[in-house]
């Protein structure tokens, strides 16, 4: 994945890429990102994944969820999409407004509630004109990153 230059000035500051969840999906993009130099924050469910891969990655930095979601000005939610339902979406509605959302989930056996897709059901949670976008680049799952989740 390749985030294009945002159309300013060669002053203008890097876009921060904040990433909910490190575990494989979210340590690949991580990995793939930091290679690139973009500056990334770090969150996932207990912290310590999200502090251990910034600690070993350039220009990463770990935080809350909420922190991530306010600060960063792209969020790429690479987390279960159970998980995003019941509790991401809820605490970073109030920081997404207007923000590229990426959502990286597989909806396999979630209960899509009448929604067509996985991107669709978190639009419906993140209200305030965030725009989610079902990631269709596939950075190779880190053999290094352990399954943190049951599979699904
Ligand atoms: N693996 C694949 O090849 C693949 C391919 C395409 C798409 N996907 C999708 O990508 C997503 C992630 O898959 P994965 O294989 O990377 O899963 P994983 O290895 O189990 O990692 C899940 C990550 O989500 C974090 N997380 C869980 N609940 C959270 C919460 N409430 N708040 C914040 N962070 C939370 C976990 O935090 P902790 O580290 O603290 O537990 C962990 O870092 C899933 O939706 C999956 O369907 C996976």
């Amino acid at each position: 994945m390749r985030f294009s230059e945002p159309a300013a000035g060669p002053r203008a500051r890097a876009p921060v890429i904040g990433i909910v969840g490190c575990g494989r999906m979210g340590t690949a993009l991580a990995e793939t990102l930091a290679a690139q130099r973009r500056p990334l924050l770090l969150a996932s469910r207990g912290g310590g994944s999200a502090s251990a891969l910034a600690e070993r990655l350039p220009g990463a930095r770990a935080g809350s969820l909420e922190r991530v979601a306010r600060e960063a000005d792209i969020l790429a939610l690479a987390s279960p999409l159970a998980a995003i339902h019941a509790e991401i979406a809820p605490r970073i509605r109030a920081h997404v407004a207007g923000k590229p959302v990426i959502d990286m989930s597989n909806p396999c056996g979630h209960d899509l509630l009448g929604h067509g897709s996985a991107a669709e059901l978190i639009a419906c949670m993140l209200p305030g004109g965030a725009v989610v976008r079902r990631s269709t680049a596939s950075p190779r799952a880190s053999s290094r990153a352990p399954r943190t989740t049951a599979p699904r």
